[in-house]
């Protein structure tokens, strides 16, 4: 629909603004849960493009976040068990889900090529973007 382009332009425009503003933010998307699956999809995103479009539930670092609904810092991604790698020159990874009415709608997953660069700042920040997404998605 009309209001679904407009929504992916903004949430795209946002990828844009922070994956140029931050020098460690080399891969900026979004992905949201998939209707009622226990899945997710990927939704506007700047970087390389990935294979990975659906994620279950439970699966990578993405599917972990959409179960505990809680912040997933990744200083080091060759440390995770639980990870889906999409491109070999990514070393750590944030994501921070997005709530909308409490319920965890989906997420927003930034990697990087250099080794630990997130701090709280970081985590503060993106949750702010996160309630700054979820008033455009209600
Ligand atoms: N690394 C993620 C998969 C998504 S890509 O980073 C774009 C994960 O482990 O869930």
């Amino acid at each position: 629909s009309d209001t679904n382009t407009s929504v992916d332009k903004q949430l795209l425009a946002i990828c844009e603004v922070l994956e140029s503003n931050v020098p460690y933010y080399n891969w900026v998307g979004f992905y949201f849960r998939n209707g009622n699956k226990e899945e997710l999809k990927l939704g506007p995103y700047v970087g390389e493009p990935t294979d990975h479009t659906i994620i279950p539930f439970g699966k990578g670092i993405c599917g972990q976040v959409a179960v505990s609904n809680e912040n997933f810092v990744v200083p080091d991604v060759s440390a995770q068990d639980n990870y889906i790698a999409c491109s070999i020159t990514v070393k750590s990874e944030i994501v921070v889900p997005i709530f909308v009415d409490g319920h965890n709608i989906g997420q927003i997953d930034i990697d990087s090529n250099t080794i630990d660069p997130f701090t709280e700042a970081d985590e503060r920040f993106l949750e702010f973007v996160c309630a700054q997404v979820a008033s455009i998605l209600s």
